[in-house]
């Protein structure tokens, strides 16, 4: 497994592109499980979680093909062949769970592994299976395994979520796309990865109304066709590298970024002393050497500040001037980041789901370990900001979420260097 190794070495200059959305574009890939059309996705990132969800999508029988210039794919469902989602892939993978409402859409039937917990939280699945039986689904938990019918097809419901849940919104949306008659989905997620897939599933011929509010409306068609659909630029890599000169000082920008996608982070950077400019091509993201001020942040669905951008506020915030207060609020376990931080010499300290961080005048390089995701890149930033050596082991999450993180870091100036572990 390879380690990331980075030296602070002061102020980041140049720019950026932002890669396309994962999370968008893992939900855009199990809606082309619902036509037998092909689905061309264009702006698609080059990550192994997408090469991971495109592998289970042809053990269903799809052919899945890269095109050109490896930024476009396209995905044929015409012969899906096996309606069964193994436990082998959707483990790797949790948004592989979400070819559950559309295998059961459209074939009336689906087996798909439980994806069990991962290091951050529990991560039930139990809003999806009821909005799936409110819809008129029977579904049976054998072995590990959800086996869900619906011989007659499915039929629209109302269906209330008590909380916001990304996942359940979007695997109800695909549901219900192809059910008999209207679902109305209320306390629905607003994230813009979930207002990009109903946009794509429109152009494939949906009539949904009412996404990025809470109520989503959806009127069941009797198929959807091919359409051709651009991944939105993704909004947590855009933060991350907005965090990147609040943490090292200097001025980048971010080309494909809007601040529409990352109002409430731009909202406490700005709070926090860090400029940031719309420009023609994106969002210029500036900061003249020295330590940010303290502010607190608390986690919330969109258009709140968001869990995926938690881990890298608080390496902001571990050499920002005074102390500030994160409280995370959707993940129950995602502050694993905060020991491998203190071995940075950041002063954190974590009670049930709020940490309180205390900025430090300097933070040291030490060898630390990446846990999941998006606290790999939180220790890279941290990284960024310490005197001497970081080394992040096992960034095998990394890859799974940031598209050449080394390059795009090394272009704007960061001594960054991946290598690889033996033994
Ligand atoms: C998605 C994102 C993830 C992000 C999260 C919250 C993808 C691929 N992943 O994850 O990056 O951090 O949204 O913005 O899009 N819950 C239940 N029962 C359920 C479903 C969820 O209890 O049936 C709980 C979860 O454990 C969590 C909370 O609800 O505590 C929110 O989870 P959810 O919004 O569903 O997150 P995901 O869709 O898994």
């Amino acid at each position: 497994m390879d380690s990331i190794i980075v030296k602070g070495n002061g102020p980041l200059s140049g720019e950026v592109p932002i890669a396309g959305a994962k999370n968008t574009c893992l939900k855009l890939m199990c809606a082309a499980l619902l036509s037998d059309e092909p689905l061309t996705l264009t702006n698609v990132p080059r990550l192994s979680d997408v090469a991971t969800l495109g592998s289970l999508l042809e053990s269903l029988g799809c052919e899945v093909a890269r095109l050109a210039d490896g930024r476009a794919m396209m995905i044929s469902s015409a012969d899906v062949t096996n309606l069964t989602a193994h436990y082998d892939i959707v483990r790797k993978l949790r948004a592989s769970f979400n070819v559950l409402g559309p295998l059961v859409g459209r074939f009336g039937e689906a087996v798909v592994s439980l994806p069990g917990g991962c290091a951050i939280g529990a991560r039930k699945v139990d809003l999806h299976l009821t909005a799936l039986e409110a819809l008129g689904a029977t579904i049976d938990l054998r072995e590990g395994y959800v086996h869900a019918t619906a011989k007659n097809g499915l039929k629209g419901a109302e269906i209330s979520f008590p909380f916001v849940s990304v996942g359940a919104t979007e695997n109800a949306l695909c549901a219900a796309v192809l059910a008999k008659g209207t679902t109305v989905l209320r306390n629905a997620a607003r994230e813009p990865d979930t207002v990009a897939l109903a946009h794509c599933l429109q152009g494939m011929g949906a009539d949904i109304e009412g996404a990025g509010t809470d109520t989503i409306v959806i009127r069941g068609v009797d198929r959807l066709h091919a359409t051709t659909h651009r991944v939105i630029a993704d909004r947590i890599e855009l933060g991350t590298y907005m965090i990147a000169p609040a943490i090292a000082g200097g001025s980048v920008e971010l080309i494909g970024g809007s601040r529409a996608i990352v109002a409430a982070l731009a909202d406490k950077l700005e709070e926090a002393g860090v400029e940031i400019v719309e420009t023609d091509r994106g969002l210029s993201v500036s900061h003249k050497t020295g330590r940010v001020r303290a502010v607190d942040v608390t986690t919330a669905p969109f258009p709140g500040f968001p869990t995926d951008l938690q881990a890298q506020m608080m390496a902001l915030m571990c050499t920002a001037d005074g102390v500030a207060t994160l409280e995370e609020t959707i993940f129950e376990n995602r502050f694993m980041h905060a020991p491998e931080l203190i071995r940075m010499g950041a002063k954190i300290d974590v009670h049930g789901g709020t940490a309180k961080v205390t900025g430090v005048v300097q933070l040291r390089g030490a060898p630390v370990m990446a846990t999941d995701l998006r606290a790999s890149v939180s220790l890279i930033l941290a990284g960024l900001a310490a005197e001497g050596e970081t080394r992040v082991n096992r960034v095998y999450h990394l890859d799974r979420g940031y598209e050449r993180v080394e390059e795009k870091l090394s272009g704007l100036g960061a001594q960054i260097e991946r290598v690889a572990d033996h033994g």
